[in-house]
């Protein structure tokens, strides 16, 4: 039912809202239908840092909980339900659960689908892929993660597409040093994507993230020079997620004004930290040790 005669996604059947315990401090956005504007800059005390890395090692361990779920026949609908249980367990809020009305505490976004795939009754097969992102907010900071993942055993050009996909992230995050400029990114990211021929997608980007989900800064993960030159400081936080593709960069959404997918059906891949800038290089936040 979630595919269709082609073996391509179509929308599956959202469930009810999880609730959340009373206890758990939400985020300002929740109930809103657009997030109160963020007014602090993309750099952050230690202090504060620590806390975003808290937030960050919840998201981590939860996607490392979902994953053990991951396999033909479950759905992402349960896998979501994993996530939510997770990260109030932990005392945390998962920050997508009413973020501009998203109505699920992670994303799961399953093949052709590059990001914000909303869960559902979808029913995981063998040699589909899947991404989990998750995000967690306690103490008033955000941690912002994903990882794609197998179900059971895949075909051999998506598995290099995700093993090329994490690579990516950690030429990205390698690439980072102060004095740059944030396009810095993007070019290493889109020269390596580039030697395989991978669509780099362009539309949806890292991003600053800590006091707020989406602070406005944006990281292109394409070569955007001169654009994008906002120069890093030792640290700022902010994310970088690339979305590469078998086929095209060009996308298209669905009609749950949220799903995006490859606008040829290839398939695609992501993966996703958030970093802190230090004096020399850079420390990932969002690690489950
Ligand atoms: N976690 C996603 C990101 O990496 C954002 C998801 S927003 C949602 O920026 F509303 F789609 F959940
Ligand atoms: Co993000
Ligand atoms: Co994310």
């Amino acid at each position: 039912m979630p595919f269709d005669q082609n073996g391509h996604l179509i929308p599956g059947k959202i469930s009810p809202l999880l609730e959340v315990p009373q206890q758990i401090v939400r985020p300002p956005y929740v109930g809103l239908a657009t997030p109160p504007a963020y007014q602090g800059d993309n750099t952050y005390t230690e202090d504060e840092i620590e806390k975003i890395r808290t937030s960050g090692r919840i998201a981590s361990r939860a996607i490392d909980a979902v994953s053990e779920a991951i396999r033909p026949g479950v759905t992402t609908r349960e896998l979501d339900r994993i996530a939510h249980d997770y990260v109030i367990a932990q005392g945390a809020y998962p920050s997508t659960l009413g973020y501009r009305g998203f109505p699920k505490s992670c994303c799961t976004s399953v093949n052709e689908v590059i990001c914000h795939g909303i869960p559902d009754d979808t029913v995981l097969r063998e040699g589909d892929l899947i991404n989990i992102d998750i995000t967690a907010y306690l103490d008033g900071y955000h941690g912002d993660l994903n990882r794609t993942f197998r179900v059971g055993e895949v075909s051999e050009e998506a598995d290099l597409l995700i093993q090329r996909t994490e690579q990516a992230l950690m030429r990205g995050i390698k690439a980072v040093a102060p004095g740059r400029e944030v396009n810095v990114i993007g070019r290493v990211i889109e020269t390596y994507a580039k030697r395989f021929g991978y669509g780099v997608v362009r539309d949806f980007t890292g991003h600053g993230v800590g006091a707020a989900f989406h602070t406005g800064l944006i990281i292109p993960h394409y070569d955007s020079a001169p654009s994008y030159n906002d120069v890093i400081k030792p640290g700022m936080v902010f994310t970088i997620e690339p979305m590469l593709t078998l086929g095209t960069h060009e996308w298209d959404m669905w009609e749950d004004g949220w799903t995006v997918t490859t606008r040829d059906k290839s398939l695609t891949a992501q993966f996703e930290h958030t970093i802190v800038v230090r004096e020399q290089g850079v420390e990932i936040l969002t690690l489950s040790e």
